[in-house]
C-alpha cells in the first residue's frame, strides 16, 4: 500500500495567525488522494494542497453521494503527537460508505494516509496554544453522468486544518417540533453532506431567533431529544449521565463513546436512554439541576446555558462546577498525556 508523497517546499504555516482565526478557512499544506477505479482504490499519493478538476456531470454534485470524518490530532505537553481514535473514525467512515453505496476504505490504508499526512503537518500544532489539527477524511463520487445510479468511480481526500474552539463560548439551543432532521430507517447515522445541507434552512431560522443551534427530536413523536447535527446531546440530571441511545437517525459519536467511558470510569451511572423534552421540563421545573451539553469532534464538550422547549426558556447549570467540566477536562487530561490513555486511543505518528 505505497503512498507516494510529493511536498510541497512553501509551507502557509508560519504566515498563518494563530490568534485570530475562523474554523476551515486555512487548509495544511498537503491533502492525501485516491481515485476508486474497476473495483479498486489506487494511486495513493500526497501533494501540495490544490483544487479538484471534476465534470459538471459528476454524480457527487447530483445525488449527493459523499460522505466524511471529523478527526483531530492533538500535540502532548512533551511534544509527542497523536491522532485521537483513527480506527473508531475508520469504522463509522466505513459504515456510512455502505450505506451511500459507496465503497469501502481499507483500515491499512486510512491509517497509513492518515500517519504519513499528519507527519508533514504537525508542524501546524502548536505546541503552547488549545489549537488541534482538525483532519477531514471524504469521499466524493466523481463518475461523470446525469443517469440516477451507484457511481463506479471516487475520489478519497484526507485534508487538515488548524482548529481552536468550535463554540467559543455556551451556547443557547430550541428543541425543534417542526422540521425533521432524520427518520428511522433513513441515513441519520451516516456521515454525509445530505445530512448537513438538509439542516440549514431550520438552523437558519433559529439562529434568526437567537439560538446557536438546534435540538433535533424524533421524526415519528416529536418528543425525544436526539441530537444537535454538529453534536451529541448529553444530560447530567441529580448524579446519571443521561444520552439518547444510538440508532438509524443518530450519529455515533466518537466524543459522545469517549465522554460515556470516562464518566463509566469514574463509576458514575450513565443510561443511554430516549429522553424527552418533557422529562427535562419536568426537571427544570422541580428546581432540579440540569446540566446539559454537546459533545463531538468540532465542539468537544460544549454548555448549553439556555433551552427553548416549547416557547418556554429554562437555564440549565454551566456553574464551575459542573460535571460537564470535570469530563472535559478527564478527555483532555488523556489527550494532552497527563492522565494515563488506559483505553489506548491516542495514536501517536
Ligand atoms: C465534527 O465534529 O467533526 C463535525 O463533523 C461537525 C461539524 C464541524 C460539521
Amino acid at each position: 500500500m505505497a503512498i507516494d508523497i510529493h511536498k510541497n517546499d512553501q509551507s502557509k504555516q508560519s504566515a498563518f495567525n494563530y490568534d485570530d482565526f475562523n474554523f476551515g478557512t486555512q487548509p495544511t499544506d498537503h491533502l492525501f488522494l485516491s481515485e476508486y477505479d474497476h473495483g479498486n482504490w489506487r494511486s495513493h499519493r500526497i501533494v501540495p494542497t490544490q483544487h479538484f478538476s471534476l465534470s459538471p456531470f459528476a454524480l457527487c454534485l447530483h445525488y449527493g453521494q459523499t460522505v466524511f470524518e471529523g478527526m483531530k490530532a492533538f500535540r502532548q505537553d512533551n511534544g509527542k503527537v497523536h491522532i485521537f481514535r483513527p480506527e473508531k473514525h475508520h469504522q463509522r467512515f466505513n459504515r456510512s460508505l455502505e450505506r451511500m453505496c459507496m465503497p469501502p476504505i481499507e483500515k491499512e490504508l486510512f491509517i497509513n494516509a492518515l500517519e504519513e499526512l499528519v507527519r508533514l503537518e504537525q508542524h501546524w500544532i502548536p505546541q503552547d496554544k488549545e489549537v488541534s489539527l482538525y483532519i477531514r477524511p471524504f469521499v466524493f463520487a466523481t463518475e461523470p453522468r446525469l443517469g440516477v445510479k451507484v457511481a463506479d468511480n471516487y475520489t478519497f481526500c484526507i485534508t487538515c486544518t488548524p482548529m481552536g474552539l468550535y463554540y467559543p463560548k455556551p451556547v443557547r439551543v430550541k428543541v425543534e417540533t417542526e422540521y425533521v432532521r432524520a427518520a428511522e430507517g433513513g441515513v441519520g447515522y451516516v456521515k454525509c453532506g445530505g445530512n448537513y445541507g438538509a439542516a440549514f434552512y431550520p438552523t437558519q431560522q433559529a439562529k434568526e431567533q437567537g439560538f446557536d443551534q438546534i435540538i433535533w427530536t424524533d421524526a415519528k413523536t416529536h418528543q425525544f431529544l436526539e441530537e444537535a447535527g454538529t453534536m451529541n446531546m448529553m444530560v447530567m440530571l441529580k448524579d446519571t449521565l443521561i444520552t439518547p441511545r444510538l440508532s438509524t437517525s443518530i450519529l455515533d459519536g466518537v466524543t459522545r463513546n469517549s465522554i460515556i467511558q470516562i464518566a463509566r470510569d469514574k463509576g458514575m451511572n450513565v443510561e443511554e436512554r430516549a429522553i424527552s423534552y418533557q422529562e427535562l421540563e419536568d426537571a427544570f421545573n422541580a428546581g432540579n439541576r440540569v446540566e446539559l451539553f454537546g459533545v463531538g469532534t468540532a465542539a468537544v464538550i460544549s454548555p448549553v446555558y439556555s433551552i427553548q422547549i416549547q416557547g418556554k426558556d429554562y437555564s440549565p447549570y454551566i456553574e464551575d462546577g459542573a460535571i460537564m467540566f470535570q469530563l472535559k477536562t478527564a478527555l483532555e487530561n488523556i489527550r494532552k498525556g497527563r492522565a494515563k490513555d488506559t483505553h489506548s486511543w491516542n495514536h501517536f505518528i
